[in-house]
C-alpha cells in the first residue's frame, strides 16, 4: 500500500484530500496517512477558497496525523510518496529534495516558478530514479482527452484553427503577487499552453497580448497566438478579472478540415461537417482524480509517466517564458527554436 503525505492543505490540498478519501474508498493501492500545513490548526475548521467547489466546507481530519512542519512529518512518518499542494514558489527545492530523499512526488502545476527550477525538478527526478509527475490536469480531463485522441487520430482530417479559455474572479491572497505566482499567465493560462503544447508540440513562436489589471506585478488578462508555420491559427485567453456572477469557466473551439469540436459549461459537442452534430459521451470523473489513479497506478506498476511528464512540464514553463517575454515587448513574437 502507497503511504502518502500531503503538504498544503488550502485549495488544493482539500481538493486532493477528497480524491485520496474516494480513491481508499474505491480500495485503490493508496493510503493517506499524514497532511502538513503551516496552519493546519486553523485550517481543519476553516472553508476553503477555489475556483471550484470542494467536496465539503469543513474537514474531519481526525483520522489522520497532522503536522506543521515538514520536516517533523518525514521525520516521524513512514511515507512512499509526497503530494505538493503548496504555493508555487515551494514546488522546486521541496520537490527536488523530496527526490533525493527517496520519495514519489506529484506536484501541483505549474511545476516550479521557473523553467531553469522546473529543469531541476525534471533532474533530481531522473537521478533519484523515483517517479515525478506535475498535476497538469487538463491532461487527464475527458474533455481534453476526446479532442487530444480527435487530434491525434485526424479522424476529421487536420486541425486549421482553434480557441481556449480559462476565466473566473481573481483569486486573491499570494497569487495577487506575480512575483510568487507568475500572475494568470502562469498559474491560470499555463493549463491552456501546456495543453496545445500536448496537442501540438512546441511553437515555433508566441504573440501575447497581457493586461495588468489588479495584481501587484505579472498580466491578469492574457491573449496568445502559437505559429507553428504551417497556417493553422491557435489562440489562447485567460482572464482571472471575471467577477460578480461570472464564476469559473473552462472551453475550447477546435476547427479541423472535416468538422469542429466545443467543449462548454461542461459538453463536448462534435460537429461533422456533412453529418448531424451530436454530444460527446465523456466518463463524469475529473482530472484531479484521474491524474492521482494514473499517478498511483504508475507507481504501483513502475510505469514510466508519459503523459504529464516532468521534461513535458519544462517545455511548457519555456513557452510561458517566451509569452511573458513577447508581452512586454506588447505582443512582438519571441522565437522558440533556439
Ligand atoms: N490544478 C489546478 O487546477 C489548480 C487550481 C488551483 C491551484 N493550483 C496550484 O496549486 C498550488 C496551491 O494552490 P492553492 O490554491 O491550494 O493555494 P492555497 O494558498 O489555498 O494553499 C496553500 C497552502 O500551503 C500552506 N503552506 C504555505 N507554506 C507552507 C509551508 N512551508 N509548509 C506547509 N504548508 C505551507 C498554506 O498555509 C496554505 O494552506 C499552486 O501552485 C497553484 O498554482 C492548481
Amino acid at each position: 500500500m502507497l503511504r502518502v503525505g500531503l503538504i498544503g492543505f488550502g485549495f488544493m490540498g482539500r481538493m486532493h484530500f477528497d480524491n485520496y478519501e474516494r480513491l481508499m474508498q474505491e480500495m485503490h493501492n493508496v493510503q493517506l496517512v499524514a497532511i502538513c500545513d503551516l496552519k493546519i490548526e486553523q485550517l481543519k475548521n476553516e472553508k476553503a477558497n477555489g475556483n471550484m467547489a470542494t467536496d465539503k466546507e469543513i474537514y474531519d481530519l481526525s483520522g489522520y496525523r497532522l503536522y506543521e512542519r515538514i520536516e517533523d512529518m518525514l521525520a516521524s512518518e513512514q511515507l512512499d510518496m509526497i503530494d505538493i499542494t503548496l504555493p508555487t514558489p515551494l514546488h522546486a527545492d521541496l520537490a527536488s529534495s523530496l527526490l533525493q530523499a527517496g520519495y514519489h512526488v506529484l506536484c501541483e502545476k505549474p511545476a516550479a516558478r521557473t523553467a531553469a527550477e522546473a529543469q531541476k525538478m525534471s533532474d533530481a527526478a531522473l537521478s533519484s530514479g523515483k517517479k515525478l509527475m506535475i498535476g497538469q490536469c487538463l491532461r487527464f480531463w475527458p474533455a481534453y482527452e476526446y479532442l487530444k485522441e480527435a487530434v491525434s487520430s485526424r479522424r476529421f482530417g487536420n486541425v486549421t484553427g482553434a480557441h481556449f479559455f480559462r476565466g473566473s474572479g481573481a483569486p486573491g491572497g499570494w497569487f495577487m503577487n506575480g512575483a510568487l505566482s507568475g500572475g494568470c499567465l502562469l498559474d491560470m493560462h499555463i493549463h491552456d499552453t501546456d495543453m496545445i503544447q500536448w496537442l501540438f508540440g512546441k511553437p515555433e513562436r508566441v504573440s501575447t497580448i497581457g493586461n495588468n489589471v489588479v495584481s501587484e506585478q505579472g498580466y491578469d488578462i492574457v491573449s496568445t497566438h502559437y505559429d507553428y508555420g504551417d497556417g493553422k491559427l491557435i489562440n489562447a485567453q485567460a482572464d482571472w478579472t471575471l467577477e460578480g456572477d461570472h464564476g469559473f469557466e473552462m472551453s475550447y473551439r477546435v476547427n479541423f478540415e472535416k468538422g469542429n469540436i466545443l467543449f462548454k459549461n461542461n459538453e463536448v459537442k462534435v460537429n461533422p461537417n456533412n453529418e448531424a452534430g451530436f454530444t460527446a459521451q465523456l466518463e463524469p470523473d475529473t482530472g484531479y482524480y484521474r491524474e492521482l489513479l494514473y499517478f498511483i497506478n504508475a507507481i504501483t506498476n513502475d510505469q514510466t509517466i508519459d503523459i504529464s511528464s516532468p521534461e513535458s512540464s519544462v517545455v511548457t514553463l519555456k513557452i510561458i517564458e517566451a509569452e511573458e517575454q513577447s508581452a512586454n515587448l506588447k505582443g512582438q513574437w519571441v522565437s522558440l527554436t533556439s
